[in-house]
């Protein structure tokens, strides 16, 4: 049976010159087996025409917010309802300011805000245009949100340009909606996350802890549940809400998180470590708060264990992806780490003053692996996370396909 028997996608398109590849990606959905209805906005009309794409997908394609003949038929708000997936491909920059402002003064932006369908945005433009902070902070606000951004690609432009902005082309959007429709590529999958800090108790009052918020382990459990994996979050002290569908097991110290983690490996398929784990603890937790006395007071510390060293050696080890926070030269102590840990992949993280990492909102990472690495330039949290999942989808593919064949 074709791969998208029965589902509805509602085609937008909006006005850029990579609207003439909307042809041949609304036969390859309907070759999928797919209902298709196409909405274009009226710039779009000037890229290619509606009855090119009303031939193929065999519908009357929409076009016009105040048509009656066709309000009568199928309304704007019954078309909203009728989707199972939004599918905006090209998406102009334009159309990426349209929605993260919320703005709805054409059929398709009114569609996108009356909708409870996922959307999924397929950008295409210049290569300024794209890495403009204007865009790059839509594009930020729409991932939050929960719209899915497909591409953009890189590469040579209609512009003469060479760089991002190039639209994913028609093979690879229907791959995308394909492994989107039928449960995301982790669909499946179960995931054990570890996130934020450990506190290392020194007396009932303080504690030896670092800077981790949480924030970057919390974006990678919500980007894993949207990749459709089953998540399990083991979290130090954080003041974060627990992303959707996500079970979450709080702990306070290294001890406490070494177990939540032994007592559920086994079940896993990845394990991430993004938690900022103390390497020391206390030798020994004073009983009652500690009274100011001496000028000095020594701390004896102790080594705690290596939470993601013992997953990754297990005889059935899951899919072991760590982090490394560093202050200096991060690639070449991150793959030290990678390497010492026995890891599938770890996510450099330069951290301090100037460079983040810790507790912003922004991050960015060199995620390494053997023999290879990507670089995930600075963006919000949450857009890195879904990046981050895709390399990790990636790869678990890579390597248990290899594994199996
Ligand atoms: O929480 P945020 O404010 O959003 O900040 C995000 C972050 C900077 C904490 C995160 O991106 C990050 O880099 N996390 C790893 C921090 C860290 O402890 O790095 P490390 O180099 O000390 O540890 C390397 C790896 O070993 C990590 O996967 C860590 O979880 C793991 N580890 C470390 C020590 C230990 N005892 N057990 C472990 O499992």
């Amino acid at each position: 049976m074709p791969k998208l028997t029965g589902k509805r996608i509602l085609l937008g398109i909006t006005g850029g010159i990579a609207a003439y590849k909307a042809a041949e990606l609304v036969r390859l959905l309907c070759k999928a087996g797919a209902d298709v209805q196409v909405v274009m906005t009226e710039a779009a009309g000037r890229f290619i025409t509606p009855m090119t794409l009303q031939a193929l997908s065999g519908r009357p394609v929409r076009q016009g917010l105040f048509d009656p003949a066709y309000e009568a038929a199928m309304s704007h708000i019954e078309l909203a309802r009728w989707a199972d997936l939004i599918l905006i491909a090209p998406a102009t920059a334009d159309f990426l300011a349209h929605l993260a402002h919320g703005l709805a003064n054409d059929l398709l932006s009114t569609l996108c805000l009356a909708s409870e369908a996922p959307i999924a945005l397929a950008p295409a433009m210049n290569q300024r245009m794209w890495l403009n902070q204007a865009t790059v902070d839509n594009a930020d606000v729409l991932v939050k949100r929960g719209i899915l951004l497909w591409g953009p690609a890189a590469g040579e432009q209609a512009c003469g340009e060479s760089g991002p902005g190039r639209m994913v082309e028609p093979e690879g959007l229907l791959g995308s909606t394909v492994e989107f429709l039928s449960g995301g590529v982790l669909a499946g999958l179960r995931m054990l996350l570890t996130a934020g800090p450990t506190r290392e108790p020194i007396d009932p009052v303080r504690f030896v802890g670092n800077r981790s918020s949480g924030k970057m382990g919390f974006a990678l459990a919500k980007a894993f549940v949207l990749a459709g994996a089953r998540v399990e979050l083991v979290s130090g002290p954080v003041s974060l809400p627990t992303p959707s569908r996500v079970n979450r097991i709080d702990v306070e110290t290294a001890l406490d998180m070494e177990q939540a983690v032994m007592e559920r490996v086994a079940e896993c398929d990845i394990f991430v470590g993004c938690a900022a784990v103390a390497d020391y603890r206390p030798e020994i937790m004073v009983e009652q708060k500690i009274k100011k006395s001496d000028e000095r007071l020594a701390l004896q510390l102790i080594r705690n264990p290596d939470i993601i060293s013992q997953v990754a050696a297990l005889p059935e080890a899951p899919f072991s992806v760590g982090f490394a926070a560093e202050t200096e030269e991060p690639e070449t102590y991150a793959e030290q780490k990678r390497q010492a840990k026995r890891l599938d992949m770890i996510a450099a993280n330069l951290v301090g003053a100037a460079s983040g990492g810790f507790e912003r909102d922004e991050n960015a990472l060199t995620v390494l692996w053997d023999g290879g690495r990507c670089d995930l330039p600075m963006a919000e949290k949450e857009a890195l996370a879904e990046r981050l999942v895709g390399l990790i989808a990636e790869h678990y593919e890579k390597k248990y396909s290899a594994e199996n064949s």
